[in-house]
C-alpha cells in the first residue's frame, strides 16, 4: 500500500547489465537545490553522527577520547557528509555509568577537556556546517551531585531529600524496599542509606545504578534547575538536546507496586502523563532561541530528540506532538530482524505513527547501548531485544557486514532523519571478547556477569595501523586505549578504508552525499514497489528507487532505471542476496 502520494513512474529503457556498481563508480553531477523559503527545517531530515566521546579520538594521550580529539577530526566528520553531531554526556561525572551519572550539568569532565574547549568545538563545528546536539540526563543525577550529597548530609525528613525519592522501607524495621520496582540494570531499584549516626535509614530510588539517584520531577526546584541548564547550553549555541530516558521522568503518584503480571505494560515509572507538561515547557524555551545567533553559525531551530522506549506507537507518538519533542529514536526499526516483511511493517508503522503528529521519522541501526548491527545481522536471530540483548549466538560477521552495508543504504534512502553511530561507517563489529577484568559497564557487575554489558560497542575507534592504539591516541601517549582494540581492526581503520573504493567508509560517504543531493529535501513519503518476494523496495517523489534483496536468491531490477549506488556488486544485472541498490528514473 502506498504511504503518501505516489512518486513519478519510471521512464522506459534498460538498466545497464553485467556491471558492478560500487560507491566509487558513482560519478554524479551535484544537483543544486533552489533555496526555498518552504524548505523543511534542518532537523526533519538531518543525518546525525553519534560521538561516544570516550572512544572517538584521544587528543591528550591518556587513552580516553576527548574534545581535543574531536576538534582534530572535524574535517573527517565534514567529509563524511553528516549534518549534525550528537555527543554522549560530556559533563563532570564520576563515570559510574559512562557519564550518565552527572555531578555538574554546567561543566565538562576533566577527562574530556574544559568548558572553553566545548565552546570552541561548537563554534568550529558550526563553521563547517555541522550542528551540535548534547545529551541531557534529567531522570537522574550522580550520587556525587551537590544536591544528593546535601540530601544525605541533611538527615531524615530534611527538605534537601525532597528533590529525590527518599522513602521509608516496608517491613517491621523498614528493611524492605518501599515498592517492588526493579532497576533497568538489574536488582532492586532502591538502596537503603545509613544515616550519620550509623543507623539504617530511608531508601532512595534509582532506576539505573545506585550511583544514579532518580530526581523527583514533582519538585519545582528540579524543574527550574533543568530549565536553567537548557538555557545555559542554548546560550552556548548548541542546536539541540538528546533527552535520556525521556519517557521516565514522571512517576505515577504514590509509586505503586508493579505487581506480578510479567506482561504488564502500564508501568508506574514510565510514560506517566505528567512528563508531557515538562516537554511543553521545554519546547517554549527552545523555540525562544530559534532566531538567536549560534556561535559560528546562522540562527536556526534548537531541537529535542527523545530516547523513548515504549511498547506502542501511539504512546511513542504522543511525545512528538507539535508542542513537545521534535523527534525521537526509532528503536522499533533498530530492534527489527533482517526480514523483508518485518522491515516493511516497521517502516509502514513508523510513517503512520509519525504522520499522526506531523513529526519526521528517524532511522537508527546501532548506538552505544546496543549490539553493533554487523554482529547482530550475522546471527541466527537478527533481531535485538534490550532484555537479553547481549546473549546472542555466534555471528557470521562476513554475512553481517554484507547486510549492514545494505541496511546502511536502506536507512539513508528512507524519508526523515538518520543516525550513524561512530564506527558504523567503518563496518565495525561488536567486540565480544573483552577480558572480564577489563569490563567497565555497570550492567556487567549488576547482572552478576550474566550480561557482559555494553563495552563491546564502545571500543575506541581505529584511525590508522599504528600498533599501540590504532591511531586513537597521539604518538607518545601515556596510556593505551581504555578498552582493548581487536588486532584485526587495523584493516578497518579510517586510513585503511580511506583509499579503498569498496570500503564501508566509501559507501557511507557516497550514500550521504547522494542523500544530500537527491533525497534530503523530498516530501517525507514513499510508495512501495513490488520487486518480488523477500525484497523491500520503494520509490521516492523524484523517481528515485531503493531496492533491498533480503531473499536467498538474486532478483531482477526494475526496468528502465539507472543505478546510482549499490551496497555490493550486481551479478549479471541482478541484485544479489543481502544487497541494496539505489536507482533513478532518468
Ligand atoms: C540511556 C543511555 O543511553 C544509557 O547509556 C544509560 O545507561 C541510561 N540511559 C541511564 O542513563
Amino acid at each position: 500500500m502506498p504511504c503518501g502520494p505516489p512518486g513519478p513512474s519510471a521512464p522506459p529503457g534498460e538498466h545497464r547489465r553485467s556491471r558492478h556498481y560500487l560507491s566509487t563508480t558513482v560519478k554524479e553531477t551535484p544537483v543544486t537545490l533552489p533555496a526555498s523559503p518552504t524548505a523543511p527545517a534542518w532537523w526533519r531530515h538531518a543525518a546525525i553522527y553519534q560521538i561516544y566521546l570516550r572512544s572517538f579520538a584521544d587528543g591528550n594521550g591518556d587513552g580516553m577520547g576527548d574534545l581535543a580529539g574531536v576538534r582534530e577530526r572535524i574535517p573527517y566528520l565534514r567529509d563524511l557528509g553528516v549534518d549534525a553531531l550528537w555527543f554522549n554526556p560530556w559533563y563532570v561525572s564520576p563515570m559510574a555509568d559512562g557519564g550518565y551519572d552527572v555531578a555538574d550539568y554546567r561543566d565538562i569532565d576533566p577527562m574530556f577537556g574544559t568548558l572553553a574547549e566545548a565552546e570552541q568545538l561548537i563554534v568550529e563545528a558550526h563553521e563547517q556546517d555541522l550542528r551540535v546536539i548534547v545529551d541531557l540526563v534529567p531522570n537522574h543525577a550522580s550520587d556525587q551531585h551537590p544536591w544528593f550529597r546535601a540530601a544525605l548530609a541533611a538527615g531524615p525528613d530534611a527538605a534537601e531529600r525532597e528533590r529525590f525519592w527518599f522513602l521509608p522501607g516496608r517491613g517491621a524495621d523498614g528493611e524492605l524496599p518501599p515498592n517492588d520496582w526493579q532497576s533497568y540494570f538489574g536488582g532492586a531499584a532502591w538502596t537503603r542509606i545509613t544515616e550519620a549516626d550509623g543507623t539504617p535509614g530511608a531508601w532512595y530510588l534509582h532506576m539505573f545504578a545506585p550511583e544514579q539517584p532518580d530526581l523527583n520531577w514533582e519538585h519545582p526546584q528540579v524543574r527550574a534547575e533543568f530549565e536553567s541548564i537548557l538555557r545555559f547550553w542554548l546560550e552556548r549555541g548548541v542546536d539541540g538536546f538528546r533527552i535520556d530516558v525521556a519517557h521516565g521522568l514522571a512517576k505515577k503518584p504514590g509509586l505503586p507496586d508493579v505487581g506480578r503480571d510479567p506482561d504488564v505494560t502500564d508501568l508506574p515509572y514510565q510514560d506517566c502523563d505528567a512528563v508531557h507538561e515538562i516537554y511543553r515547557d521545554w519546547r517554549k524555551i527552545a523555540d525562544g532561541y530559534a532566531r538567536s545567533p549560534r556561535p559560528g553559525g546562522a540562527p536556526g531551530e534548537r531541537v529535542f530528540v527523545g530516547e523513548v522506549w515504549l511498547p506502542t506507537p501511539e504512546q511513542f507518538a504522543r511525545y512528538l506532538r507539535p508542542d513537545e519533542l521534535h523527534s525521537a529514536f526509532n528503536f522499533e526499526f533498530l530492534c527489527c530482524a533482517w526480514d523483508a516483511a518485518g522491515l516493511r511493517d516497521v517502516i509502514d508503522g513508523t510513517l503512520a505513527s509519525h504522520r499522526l503528529v506531523g513529526a519526521p521519522p528517524t532511522w537508527v541501526l546501532s548506538n552505544h547501548d546496543t549490539i553493533r548491527h554487523v554482529t547482530r545481522y550475522g546471527r541466527e536471530d537478527t533481531s535485538f531485544d534490550m532484555g537479553d540483548k547481549r546473549l546472542g549466538s555466534p555471528s557470521d560477521t562476513v554475512l553481517g557486514r554484507r547486510r549492514a552495508r545494505a541496511a546502511a543504504l536502506l536507512t539513508l534512502a528512507l524519508p526523515g532523519g538518520v543516525y550513524v553511530y561512530q564506527g558504523d561507517e567503518l563496518g565495525l563489529a561488536e567486540v565480544e571478547d573483552i577480558p572480564d577484568h577489563l569490563i567497565q559497564d555497570p550492567t556487567y557487575a549488576r547482572s552478576e556477569g550474566r550480561d557482559r554489558g555494553r563495552d563491546g560497542c564502545r571500543v575506541p575507534l581505529p584511525w590508522s595501523a599504528e600498533p599501540r592504539s590504532l591511531g586513537f591516541s597521539p604518538d607518545g601517549a601515556s596510556a593505551g586505549p581504555w578498552l582493548p582494540q581487536p588486532a584485526d581492526w587495523s584493516g578497518r581503520s579510517v586510513a585503511a578504508q580511506q583509499g579503498d573504493p569498496h570500503s564501508e567508509l566509501a559507501l557511507y560517504r557516497a550514500g550521504l552525499a547522494l542523500r544530500g543531493e537527491r533525497l534530503q529535501w523530498l516530501p517525507e513519503t514513499l510508495e512501495w514497489v513490488d520487486a518480488g518476494p523477500g525484497t523491500v523496495a520503494f520509490r521516492r517523489d523524484n523517481g528515485f528507487q531503493c531496492v533491498v534483496n533480503l531473499s536467498a536468491e538474486p532478483v531482477a531490477l526494475p526496468a528502465g532505471l539507472r543505478v546510482l549506488l549499490a551496497s555490493g556488486p550486481l551479478e549479471d544485472g541482478l541484485l544479489p542476496s543481502d544487497t541494496c541498490v539505489w536507482l533513478i528514473a532518468e
